[in-house]
């Protein structure tokens, strides 16, 4: 991974961040004991086996065995990448991920970066020495402010103005989409005489540019193509603005179809929507916006073709959808998009729609279902019924298995009046004895790791010269370098050193010792855990006398047949 973010960053992060904040998010967790508790949302269960400890800063479910830290549960749960967890963890406690650290930009790729900079700091300056583009914008009623807010700007009339204006290479600009090279490799602006809108990616940096006509010529809207930096079915434009304007996760975020829709949006003080980029929304675009809020109402006008980008939008958000999320449809009066509506009506009576008109997934699912099943056909109820049922099954298979599955699941059978979907029926949890238990045998080395997790600063009690032990003793090397990230980062949590393994092969066995300390009455809770450790030391510190005895002085060739005996048994003694 290019530009690593240091560990010392994570190490402050997992400190100020709460699991039990995190993770009740997206699953409501109950204090149960000194634990949180839910049913685990990595597999399906009537009783609760997913539990998460604040002051260990960890989760483990006893019924399927998973186990990790915030950022593994993101990571899990929600399927974001490494990076991205840390990103959203940083912001959700106000800490700015160290700049370099996020994936580092090749000098080629900064080069690229800076000719859409460039490019929309040229449109955004043009726009003031234009009158007719500024005009327009009056029209339309947007503000300097909002202009500024979302760097609107004006590619002048001409074919070569970009060129001249910027420092960037002929090259940077081809591939940015900015110029057009023609069949005898001249070339020429792609963006003339519009109102240019850039396109943000999620930490602002331009990757692309929508421009739109001032009258009613063809086409209304110009987007750039396609580029190594710009992906429509990954991006939303606005999501930068709205992330800029909440700090804080938004309570609900509103999909609608144009770029103006968004700005007139935000110039009515709603700051809340983005918008997707011409293309039907993607699965990839639903659950970014997940990550930035529990809501969304995508928000399409009344027509055909509105109904039909929003059964688009909806099989993009199955997949997505479990309980304490929520997608819901609003269709707007004919004619209308959120820009007119708002422009007509305001603020107020836009809110009012958003939060009365908007309908629930599952509504705008069997009553679209519903219509297609009765289309074009004389049969009974029953006959569309059997239809709806086939059609929604298939839907409803694409959302995870849970609490809001089987909620539909239901909803479809009271529909019908059958059972076409079985709520789930749980996946045995393991018995208490079963293999999914940490079980986790205890020698004095794993009981040493265990009382570091637990209180890491136990080792800086511990004198150097205590450690005598041949790191070739099973689990001394690890435990060695645990020692090290301790006293390397003495102020560091449970879950801090969890996070140092995490590409460590050593990591895993981390967790599933770390998860053994899970049960309530597990005996791998340390009372005294100097001693533990103590104890460990010396025990290591004795065994490493006697393998020095054993193993080192004699070649195996030299050893009796009984002496080759002794040491076999030690070995294995020592690797249980
Ligand atoms: P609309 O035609 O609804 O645009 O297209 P709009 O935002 O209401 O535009 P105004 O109000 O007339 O200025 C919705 C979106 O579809 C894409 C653009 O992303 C636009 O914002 N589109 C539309 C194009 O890419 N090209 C077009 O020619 C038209
Ligand atoms: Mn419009």
């Amino acid at each position: 991974m290019a530009g690593r973010i240091p560990q010392t960053f994570i190490d402050e992060l997992l400190a100020r961040v709460d699991i039990v904040e995190v993770i009740d998010r997206y699953v409501p967790l109950k204090k149960a004991g000194s634990n949180y508790k839910a049913c685990c949302p990595f597999h399906n269960e009537k009783t609760p086996s997913f539990n998460v400890s604040q002051p260990k800063q960890f989760y483990h479910c006893f019924g399927c065995g998973v186990s990790g830290t915030a950022i593994s549960f993101l990571m899990d749960f929600d399927h974001m990448h490494f990076v991205d967890a840390v990103e959203y963890l940083a912001d959700s406690v106000g800490l700015e991920v160290p700049r370099d650290a996020i994936a580092k930009v090749t000098p080629s790729q900064q080069g690229l970066y800076d000719a859409l900079t460039e490019s929309a700091g040229f449109f955004h300056a043009q726009l003031k020495t234009h009158s007719p583009a500024v005009e327009y914008l009056k029209n339309r009623n947007i503000s300097g402010e909002t202009a500024l807010e979302f760097l609107l700007g004006f590619a002048p009339d001409q074919w070569h103005a970009l060129a001249q204006a910027t420092n960037s290479s002929e090259t940077s600009l081809v591939t940015t989409g900015m110029l057009i090279r023609n069949d005898t490799g001249k070339t020429h602006d792609r963006f003339r005489n519009r109102i240019m809108f850039p396109i943000r990616d999620r930490r602002g940096r331009v990757i692309g540019f929508g421009g739109r006509v001032m009258d009613n010529a063809e086409p209304k809207y110009l987007n750039s193509p396609e580029t190594p930096l710009f992906q429509k079915g990954r991006e939303l434009y606005g999501l930068y603005e709205l992330r800029k304007h909440k700090r804080n996760r938004a309570d609900r975020i509103i999909v609608v179809e144009g770029y103006m829709d968004v700005i007139a949006l935000a110039q009515h003080d709603i700051h809340n929507a983005v918008a997707t980029l011409g293309t039907a929304t993607s699965p990839e675009q639903v659950s970014l916006l997940f990550r930035e809020t529990d809501e969304i109402v995508f928000c399409f006008d009344g027509d055909t073709a509105g109904s039909k980008a929003a059964w688009r939008a909806l099989n993009s958000a199955l997949p997505s959808l479990k309980s304490g999320r929520d997608a819901r449809f609003l269709f707007l009066p004919a004619g209308e998009d959120p820009d007119s509506l708002v422009n007509r009506h305001g603020k107020a009576h836009f809110d009012q729609l958003v939060t009365q008109e908007a309908q629930e997934a599952s509504q705008f699912m069997f009553s679209t279902l519903l219509d297609e099943a009765k289309k074009g056909s004389s049969e009974s109820g029953t006959g569309h019924k059997a239809r709806l049922a086939e059609s929604a099954k298939a839907l409803i298979e694409q959302i995870p298995a849970g609490v809001y599955r089987d909620l539909v699941s239901q909803q479809l059978n009271d529909i019908v009046g059958l059972e076409v979907l079985k709520a789930q029926a749980p996946t045995p949890v393991a018995a208490p004895d079963n293999g999914n238990k940490p079980v986790v045998r205890q020698t004095p080395v794993r009981r040493a790791l265990l009382a570091i997790l637990s209180s890491p600063s136990v080792i800086l009690d511990i004198d150097p010269e205590e450690y005598n032990f041949s790191e070739k003793l099973p689990g001394a090397a690890l435990l060695m370098q645990v020692v090290a990230v301790v006293e390397n980062h003495p102020e560091i949590s449970h879950s801090g050193i969890l996070e140092h393994f995490r590409e460590k092969p050593e990591g895993q066995s981390l967790i599933k010792l770390a998860a053994a300390t899970m049960e309530e009455r597990s005996d791998a809770n340390v009372d005294d855990p100097l001693s533990v450790v103590r104890h460990a030391i010396e025990w290591l510190n004795k065994e490493t006398l006697a393998l020095d005895n054993s193993v080192s002085n004699k070649p195996p060739s030299a050893m009796t047949d009984a002496e080759k005996q002794a040491l076999l048994q030690r070995i294995n003694a020592l690797n249980k």
